[in-house]
């Protein structure tokens, strides 16, 4: 637990973290999922737990080693991923949403492997997952509660867009359409776009931007 003894500038307090894809399963064999590959949360759990917090990790299906001394809690889907989330509010002072939730979800996924039969065109149905950071910050007592926005075009006007409509307290914004970093890379460069102003933070590695993103938060919380 947070160490009585911790002295970090989040000692005391406790994350809650949602990291890596969700995998939406069609049949017992498939899902539909994304390439996202996790690095930003782990990233980001790490230097939380540096700081003195007590650090959750929820994540889906990644490759990545469990970060020491951070309770971390496997899950599959963004139902899942919702379910823990729930679960770990209580007592929770900032939650971090850096998963990849995949929007929507096979209305049922089918109980036996679908076979290609005779079919020339497949058609599933698709249903809304829940927006699992819009719940968090609609909770009462409301954590600190911190979007990531991945966006090929108008990168600021959507992350605005996503800060107020899901009530956020910030939202790291980046542009993916630049191939050189972002998605899978272990590097980012991102805009902090708080409630009243903007703030660029230049291309370094995901374990800085991490310690320099919980600064940040830890300022804001003090
Ligand atoms: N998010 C979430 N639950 C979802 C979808 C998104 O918690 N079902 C979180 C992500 O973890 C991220 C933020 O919301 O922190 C923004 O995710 P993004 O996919 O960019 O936003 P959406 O609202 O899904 O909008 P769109 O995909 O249309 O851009
Ligand atoms: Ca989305």
């Amino acid at each position: 637990c947070a160490g009585l003894f911790d002295t970090g500038s989040l000692a005391g307090k406790r994350v809650v973290i949602t990291a890596g894809p969700t995998r939406e399963a069609l049949d017992p064999v498939r899902y539909i999922s994304n390439h996202s590959s996790g690095k930003m949360g782990y990233a980001l759990a790490e230097a939380a737990r540096e700081a003195g917090a007590t650090t959750v990790l929820i994540s889906g299906p990644t490759h990545l080693p469990s970060p020491e001394r951070v309770t971390l809690l496997p899950v599959v889907s963004a139902e899942e991923m919702y379910a823990a989330s729930l679960q770990a509010l209580p007592d929770c002072d900032v939650f971090i949403a850096t998963a990849a939730v995949a929007d929507y979800r096979p209305d049922q996924a089918a109980a036996q492997k679908i076979k290609k039969g005779e079919r020339d065109t497949l058609v599933i149905e698709l249903v809304k997952n829940p927006d699992i950071v819009a719940a968090m910050a609609a909770h009462t007592p409301k954590p600190f509660t911190v979007g990531f926005a991945a966006e090929t075009e108008r990168v600021i006007d959507y992350a605005r867009d996503k800060l107020e409509r899901k009530q956020l307290d910030l939202v790291v914004a980046n542009d993916v359409s630049r191939s050189d970093i972002g998605f899978n890379s272990d590097e980012n460069a991102v805009t902090l776009v708080w409630p009243q102003r903007e703030e660029n933070l230049s291309r370094r590695s995901k374990h800085q931007l991490a310690r320099d993103l919980v600064e940040r938060i830890a300022r804001q919380l003090a």
